[in-house]
């Protein structure tokens, strides 16, 4: 009989805790009570929404990334492609964060960061620790970031340790190494800490990789997928700095210098480099033979 059957149900959540299996499970308690404007500008909370999605997204990359270099390190190249599209399609919604502030003039940006400093203390975002992370895992290595961590030395040893430790980059020519590509000793067992010189020997690599058009297939596609990445990369580079040309200006930043001339030399730093020199070359005829002309 019907009544004799015993439906199972989960036990609901006690009272003091008040959850969902919803609630439990993305903890929307705890997320939603992580803003707290300091100021009385209505668009506060749109901006430390938008900062905070972004310090989860490059935290969701750096998971990916590290997973991918797993994945490369155990020879598994497909499921490596995979992860790193992962991180190709999330640079879309980070990079959408920039909408999100748009209606920023000077006037609103200034209201809000004026509260700042009085209530934490002077800030940059480049006390941020995921940005760099991310940006270390992506093979910019610049030892000098370390510097606005000491205040926080559990941040400092993570980023120390990511900085010692080899790149995606590292990882994939490791790979092609290991799979027939021959990548100069001097450059698989460097001092990873030291930021990366690009050289002809990588370049060729990149270049033979793509020298028949139907061959190599996977690993074109590899290549194309880190150019992916290194695009998504830099265009948050630029729509952030075009978001610091329109709310900012010229005005001195955290190191009394402008701000913007801070950054532009920053779009130069563009991940993979030979992965984009050897552009110039892929196409290109071999060189002649010199006994053809004999
Ligand atoms: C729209 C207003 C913004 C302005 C005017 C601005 C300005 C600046 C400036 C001048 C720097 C250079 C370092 C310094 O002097 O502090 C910088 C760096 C940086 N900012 Fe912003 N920023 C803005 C918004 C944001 C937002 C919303 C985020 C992310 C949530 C962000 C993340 C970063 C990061 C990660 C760096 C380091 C960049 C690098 O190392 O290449 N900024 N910003």
């Amino acid at each position: 009989m019907n009544d004799t059957v015993k439906v199972e149900r989960p036990a609901p959540a006690s009272a003091s805790t008040e959850q969902t299996p919803y609630s439990a499970w993305l903890q929307t308690d705890v997320l939603h009570s992580l803003q707290h404007p300091v100021s009385d500008h209505p668009g506060e909370h749109a901006w430390i929404t938008s900062a905070q999605v972004s310090e989860l997204y490059w935290m969701l990359i750096i998971k990916e990334i590290q997973f991918a270099q797993a994945q490369l390190r155990a020879n598994d190249l497909t499921q490596a492609i995979r992860t790193l599209q992962r991180v190709v399609a999330h640079h879309e919604p980070l990079n959408a964060t920039w909408r999100s502030i748009a209606w920023m003039t000077p006037t609103d940006l200034l209201s809000i960061l004026s509260r700042v400093g009085p209530t934490y203390g002077k800030d940059t975002a480049l006390q941020g620790w995921t940005y760099r992370h991310m940006v270390y895992l992506l093979g910019i290595k610049q030892a000098e970031h370390l510097q606005h961590f000491t205040p926080q030395p559990k941040r400092w040893d993570q980023l120390n340790k990511a900085l010692a430790e080899p790149s995606l980059y590292d990882d994939v020519l490791s790979y092609l190494d290991r799979n027939g590509f021959g990548v100069p000793a001097a450059v698989l067992d460097r001092d990873f800490s030291v930021p990366y010189e690009p050289g002809k020997a990588v370049e060729k690599v990149w270049r033979d990789i793509y020298a028949d058009q139907n061959g190599n297939l996977e690993l074109q596609q590899l290549g194309e997928t880190l150019a992916d990445i290194a695009e998504g990369f830099s265009t948050w580079k630029y729509l952030h700095l075009m978001a610091t040309r329109r709310t900012f200006g010229g005005r001195p930043a955290y190191f009394g210098t402008e701000g913007v001339a801070w950054l532009v030399p920053t779009m130069d730093e563009i991940p993979f480099p030979e992965l984009w020199s050897a552009r110039g070359f892929i196409g290109d005829p071999p060189a002649a033979c010199p006994h053809m002309h004999k």
